[in-house]
């Protein structure tokens, strides 16, 4: 190797180490979704279905914040809120999970509302049953709206006309399906997804984002052994190698190597039935699944920040099983 080689791959080398400590310290984790370039992003903009929309109707925006998870969070609570209220919602032409979902909702700016009432909510998990009832005004939510109750109502036509995965997406995720049964020989089993959420959220724990542990994952998956002979798991996660080194490696248990987080998601949304355990995007892949849903019900964990902005009767479904 010669002299100006070596040296550009020491640069190489303290740029790459700078970037993952960046990572490391910032509990940023690299997710990537709506990398698929045949991917075709809806434009609905508002002027161009004016004449639809009953101008009468008050009009309702929220603030997308946080990450994929909480964006369908709040994409589902503006349907909600808007449905109780007869309310017009309107998204942002620019929030990800566009790039996601074939979502039909008109797009806008805020520069749409007139004189509205900025509505803020400080308890992200806790339901806020005063959106039942708002004012007949233009409103604009912020803050985290966390709570299965803010949708139940509108939930078929969420499943059915919103989240409803762009084709190249679903594609992808039925081909790693079909895959994983072929591989393991399996083409007939009940199909359970188990979502291992680690990454940023074992340094956070601090906060009450706690991981589940190895015990947790034994024990649902035993739970769903017993109750369907032919079963097949496919786990997905953020850390491949932890999942890898202290998960069960049974002949039903196929680890998937992809890394996309919206095929990911389409993968889980397309089981039977679901492992779920911590964060919102994991929360998403047990409401996507027409089944069972098991979760981890040591998240999150009583008395911290995240912990005392959950009221656990209102982030997790009635029917879904914490263990
Ligand atoms: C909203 O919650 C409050 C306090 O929990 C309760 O008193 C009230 O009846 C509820 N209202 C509706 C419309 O459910
Ligand atoms: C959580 O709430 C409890 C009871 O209200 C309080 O004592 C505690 O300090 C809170 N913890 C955090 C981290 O906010």
């Amino acid at each position: 190797m010669s002299f100006r080689r070596q040296k550009r791959f020491f640069y190489l080398l303290i740029i790459g180490t700078a970037f993952l400590f960046l990572i490391y310290i910032t509990g940023y984790t690299p997710v990537l979704f709506g990398s698929d370039p045949h991917v075709k992003r809806p434009h609905i903009r508002f002027e161009d279905v004016a004449d639809q929309i009953d101008h009468r109707k008050p009009r309702i925006m929220i603030n997308w914040i946080g990450r994929m998870g909480n964006h369908l969070f709040e994409y589902a609570c503006l349907l909600g809120i808007a449905k109780w209220n007869n309310m017009t919602p309107i998204i942002s032409p620019t929030v990800d999970i566009l790039d996601v979902f074939n979502l039909p909702a008109p797009q806008g700016s805020l520069s749409l509302l007139r004189d509205p009432i900025n509505y803020f909510y400080p308890v992200a998990a806790k339901f806020d049953n005063a959106t039942m009832h708002l004012q007949q005004r233009d409103y604009y939510l912020t803050g985290y709206r966390q709570s299965w109750k803010y949708f139940e109502h509108v939930k078929e036509d969420l499943l059915n006309n919103h989240f409803v995965f762009h084709e190249p997406i679903l594609a992808t995720a039925m081909s790693y399906i079909n895959a994983a049964r072929k591989e393991k020989n399996k083409p007939d089993a009940v199909i359970v997804g188990v979502h291992v959420r680690r990454g940023d959220f074992v340094r956070q724990r601090i906060k009450g984002f706690t991981v589940a542990p190895i015990p947790f994952y034994f024990k649902t998956m035993n739970y769903f052994r017993r109750k369907y002979p032919n079963v097949l798991f496919i786990i997905c996660t953020n850390d491949y190698f932890w999942a890898l080194d202290n998960l069960d490696h049974g002949p039903d248990v196929f680890y998937s190597t992809n890394t996309d987080g919206a095929v990911d998601l389409a993968i889980m949304a397309n089981c039977d039935h679901m492992i779920i355990t911590s964060g919102t995007y994991s929360w998403w892949a047990g409401y996507l699944v027409r089944g069972e849903v098991i979760y981890y019900k040591g998240y999150p964990e009583p008395n911290t920040i995240i912990g005392n902005q959950t009221v656990r009767e209102d982030y997790y479904p009635p029917n879904w099983i914490g263990m």
